[in-house]
């Protein structure tokens, strides 16, 4: 079977490792389309490394750009490689411009294409991550599911009948680093186990606006505890553009690696966020997480009491950090670290009826 996995930004090159393995291991044919929608070392070429990913077959190095300039240049780019390769299926990742261009692509020339970590909703279209969700979901023919919450959304969008409940390719690859993890990485960053907190901000909400990006920042800086921060290129850029000042307690350092901010997330006292996959993470490592957003996809993690939200603007993190509980259950939300085999087998049982 012939797979084109098209991926562009850091969470896809994190899920596409453990679906590539598998993919593999059972002979099939994958090729990878790289739209350069990331670009840096660190936020692209470092996990191809450290995840030993083999190199992209394609890289259209589309770059930054407006959301509709990068999206076009994307699906003109990915149109083309596919209609040369026609391969059996397209796969695409998440819910970035990425996912949306090889979608959009795919679907308009009739190659089948399955969505990973699809029925996601924050019910948010002011979130572009929500419009890319909706119609790669819509657009696509089989939709790998990782929790129940996604199968409820599906099922209210009429797309059950093409919907399967996988669990989640974060869960798989997270599961074959927890033994990697080693209390001696926190040495580096000088800071010892359960001392601090983890920072990750990168949503436009919270960092585009300045008024927004100085709350986030006075919020953190409230709490005691050292907070580490490894900082997207767009916060990074935001922070210095805007001559922001960041206090002692809060070490700004660059994006990191996968194996490194794995051991920070599992170390930490708590962790402050803004993304999905960190507040997932948070969940598997048995981290609280304080969830700077107004709402969020993963609605399992707030259920579970793990994962709280901090209504930007208006919460107060160091009261929700002081008030929170550790709930006496942790159930397995994502799966049990095989979602990647059941998305490649189910990929061949289709081709294959
Ligand atoms: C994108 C995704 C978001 C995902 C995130 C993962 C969309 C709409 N957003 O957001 O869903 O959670 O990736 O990290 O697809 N930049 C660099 N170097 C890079 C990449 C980006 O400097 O390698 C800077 C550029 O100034 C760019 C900005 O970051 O304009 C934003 O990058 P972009 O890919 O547009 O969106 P993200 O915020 O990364
Ligand atoms: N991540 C990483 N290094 C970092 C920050 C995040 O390896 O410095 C990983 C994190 O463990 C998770 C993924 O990147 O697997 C989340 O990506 P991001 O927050 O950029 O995007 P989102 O999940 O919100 O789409």
């Amino acid at each position: 079977m012939q797979i084109t996995c098209i991926v562009g930004a850091r969470p896809q090159f994190i899920k596409l490792s453990p679906f590539l393995k598998a993919a593999e291991a059972a002979n099939h044919d994958v090729r990878i389309i790289h739209t350069g929608q990331h670009y840096d070392d660190e936020m692209s070429d470092a996990f191809f490394r450290d995840l030993e990913i083999k190199s992209p077959d394609l890289n259209l190095n589309i770059g930054s750009n407006s959301q509709a300039v990068q999206t076009a240049q994307m699906l003109e780019g990915i149109e083309i490689d596919l209609l040369k390769n026609k391969p059996d299926w397209v796969v695409v990742f998440g819910d970035t411009n990425s996912t949306l261009a090889g979608s959009l692509a795919a679907a308009k020339i009739n190659i089948p294409t399955a969505h990973i970590e699809a029925g996601l909703r924050s019910f948010n279209r002011e979130m572009p991550e929500e419009i890319n969700r909706i119609v790669t979901d819509h657009l696509s023919d089989l939709l790998f599911v990782p929790s129940d919450e996604g199968m409820i959304n599906l099922e209210k969008e009429g797309l059950a009948d093409k919907s399967i409940r996988t669990g989640d390719l974060m869960a798989d690859i997270l599961e074959t680093f927890r033994t990697k993890i080693k209390e001696n990485i926190l040495d580096k960053f000088g800071v010892k186990k359960g001392t601090y907190c983890l920072l990750t901000l990168h949503r436009p909400a919270s960092v585009d606006d300045y008024d927004m990006l100085c709350w986030m920042i006075d919020q953190v800086s409230q709490t005691d505890k050292t907070i580490l921060f490894p900082a997207h290129p767009r916060t990074r850029n935001a922070i210095k553009n805007n001559n922001i000042k960041i206090p002692n307690s809060i070490k700004l350092i660059p994006p990191l690696g996968y194996l490194e901010f794995q051991t920070l997330q599992a170390k930490a006292f708590a962790i402050l966020t803004d993304s999905g996959g960190v507040q997932k993470e948070a969940y598997l490592w048995k981290v609280p997480c304080f969830t700077l957003r107004t709402e969020t996809e993963w609605t399992e993690t707030i259920d579970s009491g793990w994962n709280t939200i901090v209504f930007p603007g208006k919460g107060n993190l160091k009261k929700a950090i002081e008030d929170w509980e550790k709930p006496n259950a942790h159930s397995n939300l994502y799966g049990d670290g095989k979602a990647s085999e059941a998305m490649v087998n189910e990929l061949y049982r289709k081709s294959n009826p």
